[in-house]
């Protein structure tokens, strides 16, 4: 990881790349950005591309792939069956990971689709670190419950913890000794998603692997933010300081019985998949890809992402690539604590987070302060970030509201597209919304799905205040975009 010192003491990152495709990008009035605000319900995700000028929603299949995953797509071997490309494919995961077996799937929640019908049957108990949204809603689906056991560090908003995703051991311990025969495996999730993209230490997760195996059960780790979590443990983790991330990654692979991932964020492309070491666990799932996602040799996958997956895989091991995220992220979160914004700290990976409940107190739970606070943030600046609080939880059986542990806007910072120009205005945009925040007020479903309704609610505010926030942006800015 080379640290760039500058000679005039500024301390921003320093890109290690160049840039040689762009894309021309609009920033659209504010009285427009409110009106298709009001158009997509008060939720981010129906927004449309040609309103938004920094699209910070998510990493998920949006990061920059490098000149050689382009090329390496040219070369994709097509065909049903024994590609080629597929085979490039394993031997790579077998190189990083030491896995013999992959089955590969469409993307992330594909993989997680075909874990939990494997394993998960009613009053079974899946234990993790923390939850993630498509995670849970497999295993709710099929019976299953699951149990959090994030160290109490980990929901601290503020915190000087360096791996604030780490597993609670004693917790751990007692679940086994209470639910044990109803535990099929236990998930670790890298780069913890929903709490700000925090990391596990390694050396949490060899412990949780030794509980585990000890208990006879299996430990299934989600790779999906492995990148992140890697450039954590080197940089933050004694025992990891003179490793290398390729012999850190399989350290964990080694004591890991599946992994599985998204290829939309580990490997800069789009798929995904189940690597295994025991042929009888692969055995287990296998029929059950061609049955939902593809043959075995693609699994629902185009073969020149699969080829972008090998390279960006491989990429992965570089430190100076997977440190690039990080450090945008810890920049990011450092500018706008100078400011005086709430943000979740230590930064973590994936985005920069902002503490909703402490950016507009005024705004009750009840009423999604996280929402609200992105539909905000696209009025006053045309950036799209994804609410991560309330909304993005599900109601309980019998219908009362599941009120999140907490209240985050999530910046996602796909890597290596933003510049650092565009970073600085979106913290300037911050600063003005955090200084006008008294306008913000809380929003209300008008059309509520049963399961995921992050992704499709429609949402109104509680009172005209976006109007007012429109109003005040004109008196400050002018006729500026
Ligand atoms: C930790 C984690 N697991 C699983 C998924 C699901 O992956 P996908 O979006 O490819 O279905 C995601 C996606 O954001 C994730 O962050």
């Amino acid at each position: 990881m080379s640290l760039v010192r500058f000679y005039t003491g500024d301390s921003i990152p320093l890109e290690l790349h160049k840039v040689r495709i762009v894309q021309k990008l609009d920033l659209v009035p504010v009285e427009q950005r409110a009106r298709a605000m009001a158009e997509a319900g008060y939720n981010t995700f129906l927004l449309k591309n040609k309103d938004i000028y920094l699209d910070m929603l998510t990493d998920s299949g949006v990061n920059a792939m490098s000149d050689r995953q382009l090329a390496a797509m040219m070369i994709a071997d097509d065909s049903y069956a024994g590609s080629a490309t597929f085979t490039r494919l394993t031997d790579r995961l077998e190189e990083i990971f030491g896995t013999k077996y992959f089955l590969p799937a469409h993307q992330g929640r594909a993989a997680e689709n075909i874990l939990a019908m494997t394993f998960v049957k009613p009053g079974s108990v899946i234990p993790m670190n923390y939850h993630f949204t498509t995670t849970k809603a497999h295993i709710t689906r099929l019976g299953g419950r699951v149990e959090e056991l994030i160290c109490d560090e980990g929901v601290k908003l503020t915190s000087s913890c360096p791996f604030k995703g780490n597993f609670d051991l004693e917790k751990l311990e007692e679940l086994f000794r209470k639910e044990g025969g109803n535990i099929p495996f236990v998930r670790i999730e890298a780069g913890t998603n929903l709490i700000g993209g925090q990391p596990l230490s390694l050396e949490n997760m060899l412990a949780v692997a030794d509980i585990v195996h000890r208990h006879g059960s299996l430990v299934v780790m989600d790779a999906s933010l492995l990148q992140d979590n890697l450039y954590f443990i080197k940089t933050r983790e004694e025992m990891a300081r003179d490793m290398t991330i390729r012999q850190i990654t399989r350290m964990i692979a080694d004591r890991m019985d599946i992994i599985y991932f998204s290829a939309r964020k580990l490997g800069f492309a789009r798929g995904g998949g189940i690597c295994m070491h025991d042929k009888a666990l692969f055995s287990k799932m296998r029929e059950l890809v061609p049955m939902f996602e593809g043959f075995l040799t693609y699994g629902g996958m185009s073969v020149r992402e699969m080829e972008a997956m090998t390279v960006g895989l491989e990429e992965t091991m570089d430190p100076d690539v997977i440190s690039q995220g990080p450090l945008f992220i810890q920049y990011m979160t450092d500018e706008l604590i100078r400011l005086g914004v709430p943000v979740v700290t230590p930064p973590g990976g994936l985005g920069c987070h902002l503490d909703a409940s402490r950016f507009i107190p005024q705004v009750r739970q009840e009423e999604y302060p996280a929402a609200a606070l992105a539909a905000a943030l696209f009025i006053a600046g045309g950036i799209r970030g994804m609410e991560r609080g309330t909304v993005s939880e599900q109601r309980e059986a019998d219908g009362s509201e599941h009120l999140a542990a907490v209240e985050l806007l999530r910046l996602a910072l796909p890597r290596r597209v933003f510049t650092l120009s565009q970073v600085k205005y979106a913290v300037d945009r911050i600063k003005w919304l955090y200084d006008n925040r008294q306008l913000i007020g809380g929003l209300r479903f008008t059309d509520e799905p049963s399961s995921l309704r992050f992704f499709f609610g429609l949402l109104e505010p509680v009172s005209p205040w976006p109007e007012s926030l429109v109003r005040a942006f004109r008196r400050d800015f002018g006729d500026s975009l």
